[in-house]
């Protein structure tokens, strides 16, 4: 596995997916989420996405992963 610090100098302006053991998905934006209705919304810092499917602000994680046993 290549150093992380490494891989972003390496791909400077490439977007960056990070998937959390047992948790999210860490995105580190610039990026454009579009949702079920067409609605766009920007994000330029990072953020989390669900992969639990137990979130109540779904796409995003709000923490339920810590409590509804998601393991992977
Ligand atoms: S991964 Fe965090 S709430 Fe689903």
């Amino acid at each position: 596995m290549k150093d992380e610090k490494q891989e972003s100098q390496v791909f400077p302006n490439k977007l960056q997916i990070q998937i959390v053991a047992n948790g999210p998905a860490l995105i580190q934006g610039p990026v454009v989420i579009i949702d079920q209705l067409g609605n766009k919304e920007e994000k330029e810092s990072m953020f989390a996405l669900c992969r639990c499917g137990g979130s109540h602000k779904k796409p995003y994680c709000d923490g339920t992963h810590n409590f509804n046993d998601f393991k992977d």
